[in-house]
């Protein structure tokens, strides 16, 4: 009778283990070493650790690590400083514990290893699918060949807050554009093979809505209806899970009332019912016992909870580790769940070939063969020149002439610091080329008056707040009149002014929430001072997210924004300024006129009381008494050095069946006097439906390369899909109606096409 009953129990508990498991394929040499495992070593492996002494990305280091592999208990380390201590992690790993199961190393490649790229915010300026893929693949050849195997990125939060410091590490408003650029890099860290030494895991995160933090403040709650997340924020994750991400990272905010760490809906029902996702999911750094600060109940409740919900690993926390084994003993978790959570980790480990050869990501030859190489800065140069955009040209005073007699000013002008970008943690601000090196390498004969002309901001208290990483915001020991003196001096004795200005790395990123995200007032000082002057003035912009620049947009100054570059930032901005390259981005986030406008973003809904036109005031209309509807610069916008007409839009079908694509063309001619790219916009406007419209949403875009006097004739193709929508029941339909298509360089396009849906 026992006999028997031990039996059911074991075979009852084998179809849930395999019922979980369900659809997806078990690989026999995880499942042969999942049999040999004890309950804690498969807890172990549940935990990821950083050691400290490399990059701490965090607010505490784990302790014991070495002891801590030795007996077991970690399953992957992330942050570690060199290849040689993740040799020596994984030598205790594979030597020393009784598995011998090898960790796995993980890290933020968040915009290039050692060669930086632009921010992601700048990157994805360039509308460029294969370069952002490019710059991924180089990340991670980089990466690997320093014994990185896992990335915490893409980092593919929507976000219209850009009081959000996080806006700058993802692709900015859109989920359309969004979901294009999740696919370029997770396809560009991981490749056809993870085998393959020169990829690695992708990491999608932060899962989810992130990005839709309350009043933009870092790590606040966020709220909002289902039919918003899935119409507007979700379709970038679901297109990396797509894309075949191997890993999920949990968002710190909560969705619905339950913090993401520990939302079963989220985590189970959504990505791994609904959307297939087979990978495993990681919190982030101490997430899981965030749920004690959230409300959610103490350690051992939260553990078990993220458990239940669909969380394998454990970021720094040590919940997992330090109270499962206990509720599992109280009947508060399972060991099904237990195994299922090491299962995704161990299938991890085992599709990158750690099983094979727990080394293969450690390789002596490598570091020198593929790290920072002229191929790879070149990429950088590329990709920084293509992130740029162009925001006014006043008189068109750009480009300059090689020749030209410039006054280089302004506090971002030399300085090493701040060209590599908030969350650029491996790259190192001795590679980057500062604005004056690459004015003097592109244009050796300008002559160069330099001069700082102002600090970042005089506030020392605020400069401390800035300066974790390194001093990003220095304070001159001049005063700040001798400082602008000088800067006058260097325009009087010039043609052109060229200053550098707007924010340090570190005032946009993580935990790098700002109120008022004006250009600093030291800097404005400088910048109508220099005005004053009568010169030309052209502002060489840089921030980390959307500024609010009205001020300075009203002055008869040309601006290009230029974000955080990279490690060629000097060399790209030259060649953008002196006209070797032809700038081509376009604005991925709305830029405001204000604080007072967030949020405002391309695809808002039309309200039941419209105002007459964005421009005008009408009473008792959705408008503002102080401010304009519209905002300052357009999602999608972004002049050129050439300009562009478009023309002849049409519609290969006015009458569309249900499931058919439907083809949009329109000439495009390029009527100015440069070559160069154009960024054609197509947006959706779905007139009558069962849940309120956008206005108008992106659902197309091609960057074409046009020389000057060219015409072409560029066709879009709206898919099936992209007339669908989750309607209340958030089910994903078309349905049928007229539709209204523009197609332009920004989101203001007017030139329009309909047709409709049967
Ligand atoms: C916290 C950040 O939110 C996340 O993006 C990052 O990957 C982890 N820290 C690890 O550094």
């Amino acid at each position: 009778m026992n006999v028997l009953k031990t039996l059911l129990i074991v075979l009852a508990v084998g179809t849930t283990t395999a019922l979980t498991a369900q659809s997806k394929q078990q690989i026999p040499e995880v499942e042969a070493l999942l049999k040999k495992m004890t309950l804690e070593e498969k807890i172990g492996q549940l935990n990821l650790l950083t050691p400290g002494g490399g990059v701490a990305t965090g607010a505490v280091v784990s302790e014991n690590v070495e002891a801590k592999i030795k007996a077991g208990n970690v399953g992957g380390l992330f942050g570690v400083a060199s290849p040689e201590k993740m040799k020596m992690a994984q030598d205790i790993a594979v030597k020393n514990t009784r598995l011998g199961i090898p960790l796995l190393f993980g890290s933020d490649i968040i915009h290039g290893y050692k060669t930086t790229f632009p921010i992601p915010l700048g990157l994805s300026s360039s509308w460029d699918m294969e370069l952002i893929k490019s710059t991924a693949q180089i990340a991670a050849k980089e990466a690997t060949a320093d014994g990185i195997n896992w990335n915490f990125s893409p980092m593919v939060d929507i976000s219209r807050d850009p009081r959000w410091g996080r806006i700058s590490e993802g692709a900015g408003e859109d989920p359309f554009l969004g979901s294009a650029i999740a696919r370029a890099m997770v396809t560009g860290y991981q490749g056809d093979d993870l085998t393959d030494v020169n990829t690695m895991l992708a990491c999608v995160k932060h899962f989810a809505l992130y990005g839709a933090i309350e009043g933009g403040r870092d790590y606040n709650s966020v709220d909002m209806s289902r039919v918003k997340m899935f119409n507007q924020y979700l379709a970038p994750y679901k297109a990396a899970i797509d894309a075949g991400a191997a890993s999920v990272m949990t968002s710190f905010n909560d969705v619905d009332g339950i913090p993401a760490t520990g939302n079963k809906w989220l985590l189970t029902d959504l990505l791994r019912e609904q959307w297939g996702f087979e990978g495993f999911v990681v919190s982030d750094y101490t997430s899981l016992n965030e749920m004690i600060a959230h409300g959610l109940g103490d350690l051992q409740a939260v553990s078990a909870l993220a458990l239940k919900a669909g969380l394998d690993m454990d970021m720094v926390g040590e919940g997992f580790l330090s109270t499962l084994k206990k509720s599992l003993s109280e009947g508060k978790v399972t060991e099904a769940e237990i195994t299922n959570a090491c299962r995704r980790v161990l299938e991890a480990k085992y599709k990158l070939g750690l099983f094979n050869n727990p080394y293969a990501y450690i390789d002596e030859t490598r570091p020198a063969k593929d790290i920072l190489t002229a191929e790879n800065r070149a990429v950088a140069r590329k990709a920084a020149q293509r992130s740029f955009v162009l925001l006014k040209n006043e008189n068109n005073i750009l480009p300059l002439k090689k020749s030209a007699k410039i006054a280089l000013v302004g506090p971002l002008a030399d300085s090493q610091n701040n060209m590599l970008g908030t969350w650029a943690p491996t790259g190192d601000v001795k590679n980057a080329i500062s604005i004056i090196d690459g004015f003097k390498n592109v244009a050796p004969n300008a002559t160069i008056n330099y001069a700082k002309g102002s600090n970042i901001l005089d506030d020392e208290a605020m400069a401390a707040k800035i300066n974790v990483f390194g001093p990003r915001v220095d304070i001159s020991k001049e005063s700040p009149e001798t400082l602008l003196e000088e800067a006058l001096a260097a325009a009087q004795k010039s043609d052109v002014v060229v200053a550098v200005v707007g924010e340090a790395t570190e005032m946009s990123g993580e935990a790098a929430s700002r109120t008022d995200i004006s250009i600093p007032q030291a800097q404005k000082k400088l910048i109508n001072a220099l005005v004053a002057t009568g010169k030309p003035v052209v502002l060489v912009l840089m921030s980390g997210r959307p500024l609010t620049i009205s001020e300075e947009f009203d002055l008869p100054v040309s601006i290009l924004q230029v974000w955080h570059p990279g490690v060629e930032a000097g060399n790209a901005v030259a060649d953008v300024v002196f006209g070797d390259y032809n700038p081509s981005g376009k604005l991925t986030a709305t830029w405001p006129r204000n604080v007072g406008q967030i949020p405002v973003y391309h695809s808002m809904k039309n309200t039941g009381r419209p105002a007459p036109t964005s421009e005008e005031f009408q009473k008792f209309r959705s408008n503002y008494l102080d401010a304009k509807n519209s905002p300052l610069l357009p999602f999608g916008y972004g002049l050129s050095y050439t300009s562009f007409k478009y023309s002849d839009i049409k519609v290969d079908k006015n009458v569309v069946a249900s499931g058919e694509a439907v083809n949009v063309s329109v000439k495009v001619q390029n009527t100015g006097n440069f070559d160069g790219e154009e960024v054609v916009q197509l947006y959706l406007r779905d007139v009558v439906r069962s849940i309120t419209p956008p206005g108008k949403q992106l659902k197309g875009f091609e960057k074409v390369f046009l020389k000057k006097g060219e015409t072409k004739t560029i066709t879009i193709t709206l898919k099936p899909e992209d007339l669908k929508f989750y309607n209340s029941n958030l089910e994903f339909i078309a349905e049928p109606g007229d539709f209204e298509v523009f197609v332009g360089g920004d989101s203001d396009a007017s030139l329009k096409a309909t047709f409709e849906l049967k």
